[in-house]
C-alpha cells in the first residue's frame, strides 16, 4: 500500500463480481484495492486513508446476526461511499434503514435479471446517465431495503425496486439495488466516472507512474541481494523480468526452462530477445531430455501434469543454485491471483486440472518473493509491457500453458508426434495471422488425438493421426465460446495442413464451448 497516489478502497462483501468493480475504476486511472470485508479495521481505515470508498455486493443477509458489517468508523471518514446491492442493505441497515428479505406487500421483492430505472430528481452521480428516461440495470438481489435512513432519499425506481437508488446528498453517501459494474448494467462505467470525478480523483493512475513506482519498491525491497526469476516466454513473467532487470541489472538471474513441450521457434524467440535485446543474464536450461523421458509411456492426463510440475521444481532448483546465493525469487502473481486467494467466502473449489506454476518453490528454496506484478490485471501487464520496450510480438502472444504441447498431444507423447504437432501449430497460426485474426482471438492451437484414421492420398492409402484445431475468444480464460471461422478459411487452412505435414491425413474444428469443454485437451 502505498500513499504516494489517490487511491479508492473497495469492501469486499463477498460478491462474484467485485473484481469488475476495480476493473471499472482502473479503466478511469483511479488506484483502488480490494479488502475483505474481515480484513478492513478502525485501524487499517485509518492508514489506507481513502479518498472514496465503494460497498461490493455479496451473498449474505444483513439481517443476519453475524452477517459481514465495515466498521463504524467508515462513515466518519468524511468520503463518499457507494453501496452496491449488499453494500446499499449494509448501509441502510447501519445508517438507520431498514431491510427485508424475500418477498413483501406492497414493498419489492427478489429481483435477478435485466430492469430499468427510471429518474427520480437530479443527482450528481446520476449526471448524464438516463438516456431516453430510464436506464438498464441489472439486478441480482433476495433481501431488498424497505425503509431510507434518515438523510437519504430516493432518486431511482424500477418496477420491483423502490429504493434502487439513493443518496444521502451532504454527506456524499450513495446506494445503489443493482450492479452498475457488470456488462448488463450497459452505462454503468458512467455512474462510477462520476462517482470518482465527485469524490475529487484526478485519475493519477497511469502505467508509467507505475512502472517507475515499482523499480523503485523492487531497489527498496531486494536492496544488495541476488534475486532468481524463471522466465517462461509468457507476458507476466517477461514482464517481471524487465521490471526486476531495470531496477537491480545484472543481479538478476532468469532461468528458462526448456522441457521439449514449446512449440516452434520458441525457445529460440525467447532465448535469443532476453540475452541479446536486453542483456539479461539467462540460464537456457534445455532439460527436454529429462522430461520427454519421464513422460515416456504416461497417457494420464493428471499423471503428466503432476510429473512436469514436480520436475520443473528440481530443474528450476538445480539451475537456480547454480546461478548464485539468490535470496529473492521473482514471480508474476496478477491482482486477480492476489484477490482470489484472498477470496471472501474462500474454500477449495474442485480441482479441474493441477495447473503448474512455480507455487511451492520460495518455500522448499527458502527464498522471499518479489511480486511486482501483485496490483495489475492482465490487460494493464501488457500496457506496462510496452513501456518497457517489449515487442508487440510477446506482447500480444496468445496464453500458452506451464505444460506445453504435453497436454495437447492428447495420449501418449513421442518425440515424433510432438514434431508432427510442432509443425501442424506453426501452420494454423501462419494460417491466422495471414488472415489477420491472431489478435481476435484469446487463444488457437492445434492438437493431436490419440487415434488414427485411414485415408487415400495419391492413389495410396494412409493411416495417419488426426489433427484438431482450437479456437477460442475468452476475456479470462474461465469461459470461453469457440471461434467461428469461415468454411473458406478452415478449409484453406485443413488442406495446408494436410499437404504440408506428413502424418496427419484428417483436420477437424473443434466447437465445443467451455464449459462444457475446457481450453486444453488434458
Ligand atoms: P483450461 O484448459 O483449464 O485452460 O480451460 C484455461 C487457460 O489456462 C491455460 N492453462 C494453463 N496455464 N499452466 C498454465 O500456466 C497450466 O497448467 C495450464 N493449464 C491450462 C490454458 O492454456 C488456458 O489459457
Amino acid at each position: 500500500m502505498t500513499a504516494a497516489h489517490e487511491h479508492l478502497l473497495i469492501i469486499d462483501f463477498g460478491s462474484q463480481v467485485t473484481r469488475l468493480i476495480a476493473r471499472r475504476l482502473r479503466e478511469l486511472n483511479v488506484y483502488c484495492e480490494i479488502h475483505p470485508c474481515q480484513n478492513v479495521t478502525d485501524a487499517f481505515l485509518a492508514e489506507f486513508a481513502p479518498r472514496a470508498v465503494i460497498f461490493s455486493g455479496g451473498p449474505d443477509c444483513v439481517t443476519r446476526e453475524g452477517a459481514p458489517r465495515p466498521p463504524a468508523s467508515v462513515y466518519d471518514l468524511g468520503v463518499p461511499i457507494l453501496g452496491i446491492c449488499y453494500g446499499q442493505q449494509v448501509m441502510m441497515q447501519d445508517l438507520g434503514g431498514r431491510v427485508e428479505g424475500g418477498r413483501i406487500s406492497g414493498g419489492g421483492m427478489a429481483e435477478f435479471g435485466r430492469a430499468f430505472v427510471k429518474p427520480e430528481g437530479t443527482l450528481d452521480l446520476l449526471k448524464g446517465w438516463f438516456r431516453d428516461g430510464h436506464e438498464q440495470v441489472w439486478m441480482s438481489h433476495r433481501d431488498h431495503v424497505t425503509a431510507l435512513a434518515p438523510g437519504f432519499k430516493v432518486y431511482g425506481t424500477s418496477s420491483n425496486a423502490p429504493y434502487a437508488i439513493t443518496a444521502d446528498t451532504t454527506r456524499h453517501f450513495y446506494a445503489v439495488q443493482f450492479h452498475p459494474e457488470v456488462h448488463h448494467t450497459p452505462h454503468g462505467a458512467l455512474l462510477y466516472r462520476n462517482f470518482v470525478n465527485l469524490a475529487g480523483f484526478s485519475g493519477d493512475w497511469t502505467m508509467g507512474a507505475y512502472r517507475d513506482r515499482a523499480i523503485a519498491a523492487i531497489r527498496k525491497q531486494v536492496g544488495d541481494a541476488r534475486v532468481i526469476c524463471g522466465l517462461s516466454g509468457g507476458i507476466d513473467s517477461s514482464v517481471t523480468a524487465l521490471l526486476l532487470h531495470a531496477a537491480i541489472g545484472d543481479r538478476l538471474t532468469c532461468v528458462f526452462v526448456d522441457h521439449g513441450l514449446l512449440r516452434q521457434g520458441e525457445a529460440e524467440e525467447v532465448v535469443t530477445m532476453f540475452r541479446e535485446t536486453y542483456s539479461m543474464p539467462l540460464v537456457h536450461a534445455d532439460e527436454s531430455a529429462l522430461f520427454l523421458a519421464a513422460l515416456d509411456g504416461q497417457s494420464d492426463p493428471e499423471t503428466k501434469r503432476k510429473i512436469i510440475g514436480k520436475l520443473f521444481i528440481d530443474v528450476f532448483r538445480k539451475h537456480a543454485a547454480e546461478a548464485g546465493d539468490a535470496e529473492f525469487l521473482a514471480q508474476g502473481t496478477l491482482y486477480p491471483d492476489v484477490v482470489e486467494s484472498v477470496s471472501f467466502s474462500g474454500g477449495p473449489s474442485v480441482t479441474i486440472k493441477s495447473h503448474h506454476n512455480v507455487g511451492g518453490l520460495p518455500e522448499k528454496m527458502g527464498l522471499k518473493l518479489v511480486e511486482p506484478l501483485r496490483g495489475l490485471f492482465k490487460d494493464e501487464v501488457r500496457v506496462l509491457g510496452r513501456k518497457l520496450g517489449l515487442p508487440q510480438g510477446f506482447i500480444g502472444r496468445h496464453p500458452f500453458p506451464g505444460p506445453g504441447l504435453a497436454i495437447r498431444c492428447v495420449g501418449k507423447i513421442t518425440r515424433p508426434k510432438l514434431e508432427i504437432l510442432r509443425t501442424a501449430d506453426a501452420i494454423y497460426i501462419d494460417q491466422i495471422r495471414r488472415h489477420g485474426l491472431y489478435d481476435e482471438i484469446w487463444q488457437a492451437f492445434a492438437a493431436i488425438l490419440p487415434v488414427r484414421a485411414v485415408g487415400v492420398m495419391g492413389d495410396g492409402r494412409t493411416y495417419d493421426y488426426i489433427c484438431t484445431l482450437r479456437a477460442v475468444t475468452s476475456t479470462d480464460g474461465m469461459t470461453a465460446d469457440y471461434y467461428p471461422f469461415s468454411h473458406a478459411f478452415i478449409s484453406e487452412t485443413a488442406t495446408r495442413i494436410i499437404n504440408e505435414v506428413p502424418g496427419i491425413n484428417r483436420v477437424t474444428y473443434d466447437i465445443t464451448s467451455k464449459p462444457p469443454g475446457t481450453i486444453e485437451y488434458e
